[in-house]
């Protein structure tokens, strides 16, 4: 009687202190190894705020700012945005290696390199480090992320000049390397893409030369090149073939002449202000369904094409030419 009383409260007791661990393996989606490297990265990066949901004894699949894969559990999505948080992107972020989008963006106080163990992630999709603190080259090992579609290195400090290798990434959609430091050219390479052909957001650093006649071979959509060094002809950049829509040349020393040049149907928004473009505005302008148009601050003359879009817009987008004339600026002699 005692002996079969102590089995069953022994046989209790077991399954009370055995419960909250069988629950939670039973039901924990959460990959260990997962588990375990995220716990690193919330110690490395100071026990933020944005992370107090990261509770060992909890589920990681529940956490904040981590998404796990349904199909295998595994960590495929890590998207930190918006928070006060001092020091480096940890390098134990390399060992989530199912990551398809990563993202660092406006934190405040992030700083040091791009670590190398984020080569090791080459299921990455998306990368967006941006908005941060970051320094110096951008990395060559990018190549390795073959399936990257989308890559976001904006408004950080990064230094050095754009990677030739980078035209290795053959199914990017867009890249952003603008905001930051950069120097140099614009490598001839990026004429030799095969694949996609991506938006490519260059502005705001410090590049110099002329852009590689090889792009004019490629059909691209968007290209942001303001507020750099650049100088030379870019006309070969636009034609009647081409598929570009938004163009931004804006604040550089490009020097040609418009007279002839001609632009695609495609072309919805053109602002080449504050550069050093001669010639006058041609006539087929006015064909074009453009949105925007800032052609001010160069050494355009004659009249402006009257019709299409080209009365629709304000003085400011054609004012400080040598001697542009026509509405909306004063009538030509
Ligand atoms: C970040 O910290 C600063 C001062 O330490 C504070 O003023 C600011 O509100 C904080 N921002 C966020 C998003 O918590
Ligand atoms: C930024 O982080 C460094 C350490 O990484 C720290 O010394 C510094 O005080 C932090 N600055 C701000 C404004 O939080
Ligand atoms: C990359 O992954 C391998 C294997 O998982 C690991 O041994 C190595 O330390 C990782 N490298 C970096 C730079 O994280
Ligand atoms: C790239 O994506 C394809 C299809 O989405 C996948 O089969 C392949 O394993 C991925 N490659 C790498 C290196 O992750
Ligand atoms: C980070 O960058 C921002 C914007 O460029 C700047 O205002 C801030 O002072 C920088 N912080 C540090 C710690 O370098
Ligand atoms: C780009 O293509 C040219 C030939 O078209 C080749 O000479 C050059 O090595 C290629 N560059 C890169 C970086 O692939
Ligand atoms: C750009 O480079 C020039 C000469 O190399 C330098 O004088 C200038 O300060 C740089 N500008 C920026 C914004 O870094
Ligand atoms: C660019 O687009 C035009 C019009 O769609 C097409 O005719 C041409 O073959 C394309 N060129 C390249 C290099 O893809
Ligand atoms: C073009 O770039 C300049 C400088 O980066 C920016 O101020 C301007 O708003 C851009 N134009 C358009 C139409 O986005
Ligand atoms: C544009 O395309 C047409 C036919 O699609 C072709 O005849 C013409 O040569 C092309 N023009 C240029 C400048 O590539
Ligand atoms: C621009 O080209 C047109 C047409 O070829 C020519 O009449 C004009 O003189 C040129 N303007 C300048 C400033 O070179
Ligand atoms: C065109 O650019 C000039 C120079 O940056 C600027 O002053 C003006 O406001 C711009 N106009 C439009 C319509 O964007």
């Amino acid at each position: 009687m005692k002996n079969s009383n102590f089995v069953i409260l022994s046989f209790y007791c077991l399954i009370l202190l055995s419960k909250p661990f069988f629950s939670l393996s039973a039901t924990e989606r959460c990959n260990p190894d997962d588990k375990k490297v995220l716990l690193q990265i919330k110690q490395a990066l100071n026990n933020p705020y944005q992370l107090a949901s990261w509770n060992p004894n909890t589920d990681c699949c529940d956490w904040y700012v981590v998404d796990c894969d349904p199909n295998n559990n595994r960590i495929v999505t890590f998207n930190l945005f918006s928070a006060n948080i001092s020091g480096q992107i940890p390098a134990a972020i390399g060992d989530l290696p199912y990551l398809e989008t990563l993202v660092f963006r406006k934190l405040t106080n992030v700083t040091g390199q791009i670590p190398s163990a984020v080569a090791n992630l080459t299921n990455l999709k998306l990368l967006r480090l941006s908005y941060t603190n970051l320094s110096g080259p951008v990395p060559t090992f990018f190549t390795q992320l073959k399936n990257l579609t989308f890559l976001d290195l904006s408004f950080n400090d990064l230094t050095g000049s754009i990677p030739v290798e980078l035209s290795l990434l053959q199914n990017l959609d867009a890249l952003h390397l603008d905001r930051n430091r950069l120097t140099g050219t614009i490598p001839e390479s990026f004429g030799n893409l095969t694949g996609k052909v991506p938006d490519l957001y260059l502005s705001h650093n410090n590049l110099t030369g002329s852009v590689p006649k090889s792009l004019g071979d490629l059909n691209f959509t968007v290209l942001d090149f303001s507020q750099n060094n650049l100088i030379g002809d870019i006309s070969f950049l636009f034609g009647r073939n081409k598929t570009i829509q938004i163009v931004n040349f804006s604040r550089n020393m490009f020097e040609f002449n418009l007279s002839n040049v001609q632009f695609p149907d495609s072309l919805t928004s053109l602002d080449l202000n504050h550069n050093m473009i001669s010639g006058s505005l041609p006539q087929d302008l006015t064909k074009l369904n453009l949105q925007f148009l800032n052609v001010s601050y160069n050494r355009l003359c004659g009249q402006i094409p009257a019709g299409g879009k080209l009365q629709s817009f304000d003085v400011s987008s054609y004012f400080h030419n040598k001697c542009l004339c026509g509405a909306p600026l004063p009538a030509c002699n």
